[in-house]
């Protein structure tokens, strides 16, 4: 019998990525979101668009009803995590408990607080030493310890891939490529995570796969691209077939007037992530599922100049270096 995900945020940066993944693994996709689905899901039989708010309880329960997973791909914008993180975890839990779906949710990196170490293992103590950690702290608590509800995060570091705007591959990394600008946020000598989310999309769905193994509350990382931004501008150059001078953010100005605009001062607070060194360790990953989905490098940032490029969004100078 066919398997149902029910993906919540599916016109998302992951959630899209995730709805195909599922569609083309054969499963049936139902796709909350407030909007159309991004063009590249219409058309396909298997995804079912359900349209409603993520807060809008009773609609989310219907829409639970006979699935067997559900994905909280959620996220509110950077300056409204106070507000809305924790209902729209608590919709999630409440959805996968009123109909015994497996609820997943893609974990990121914030739980690990300022000091994080270079190497992140599932068990790595976790530290709510800013804003964002205590938050995804407390949802990832809420998940573990609802009753009647199994539950895995996958844990991942920046996505890039996908056609949705907003990650810092195409706000910052390769939006001055037409000008032959790499923009790095952070020191381009120490390793960032990164998660290619179609690598990422896949994983979810042999996990979803492998359901009947995870009872209780589970943590799992993807350990995607490690790698350095000097490694990361290599890659890109490869692909945009010219070399690239690296630049830096303006951090300083941001820092001054942060306190002016709330979105500057929730990035400058999460700058640390870009100073310190750090990867994610798949063990447990692999012990559940095997090999993990990984695609080279290269291959992954010309395929996702590609996506971006192909979003209507995408600047005039991304859309020029894409082409190229
Ligand atoms: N971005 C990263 O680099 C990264 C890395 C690791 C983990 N993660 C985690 O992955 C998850 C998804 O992140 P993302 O970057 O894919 O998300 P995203 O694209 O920023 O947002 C996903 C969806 O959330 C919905 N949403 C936003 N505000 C909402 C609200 N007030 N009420 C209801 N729905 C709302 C929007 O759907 P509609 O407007 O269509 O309704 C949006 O398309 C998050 O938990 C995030 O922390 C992200």
């Amino acid at each position: 019998m066919t398997s149902t995900v029910l993906i919540l945020g599916a016109a998302g940066r992951i959630g899209h990525v995730l709805a195909a993944a599922f569609a083309e693994a054969g499963w049936t996709v139902r796709a909350q979101a407030r909007k159309d689905l991004p063009a590249a899901l219409s058309g396909r039989g298997n995804i079912v668009p359900v349209r409603c708010d993520a807060l809008d309880a009773p609609a989310l329960r219907r829409a639970a009803q006979g699935a067997d997973v559900i994905v909280h791909a959620l996220n509110p914008v950077y300056t409204e995590w106070d507000r809305l993180a924790l209902p729209l975890a608590d919709a999630a839990i409440n959805a996968a408990r009123s109909s015994g779906a497996l609820l997943m949710l893609p974990g990121n990196v914030y739980n690990f607080g300022r000091e994080l170490p270079p190497v992140l293992s599932p068990d790595t103590p976790q530290r709510g030493d800013v804003p964002k950690a205590r938050i995804r702290i407390e949802a990832e608590a809420r998940m573990a310890a609802a009753s009647g509800v199994d539950s895995v995060v996958i844990r991942a570091g920046d996505f890039f891939g996908g056609s949705q705007p907003g990650s810092w591959f195409d706000l910052a990394m390769t939006r001055g490529l037409g000008s032959g600008k790499f923009v790095y946020p952070g020191d381009p000598a120490i390793d960032h995570a990164w998660a290619y989310l179609p690598d990422l999309a896949q994983t979810f769905v042999r996990v979803a796969e492998r359901r009947t193994q995870l009872r209780g509350a589970h943590r799992l990382h993807f350990a995607g691209h490690a790698v350095t931004g000097n490694a990361f501008r290599e890659a890109l150059e490869d692909v945009v077939r010219k070399p690239l001078r690296t630049g830096g953010m303006p951090w300083g100005f941001m820092r001054i007037v942060a306190p002016f605009v709330p979105m500057w001062r929730e990035i400058v607070t999460m700058r640390y992530l870009w100073q310190r060194p750090h990867r994610l360790d798949d063990s447990a990953l692999r012990q559940l599922i095997g090999s993990v989905p990984h695609t080279p490098l290269k291959q992954a940032v010309a395929q996702a100049l590609t996506d971006i490029h192909a979003a209507p969004s995408a600047s005039p100078s991304l859309s020029a270096s894409a082409r190229a």
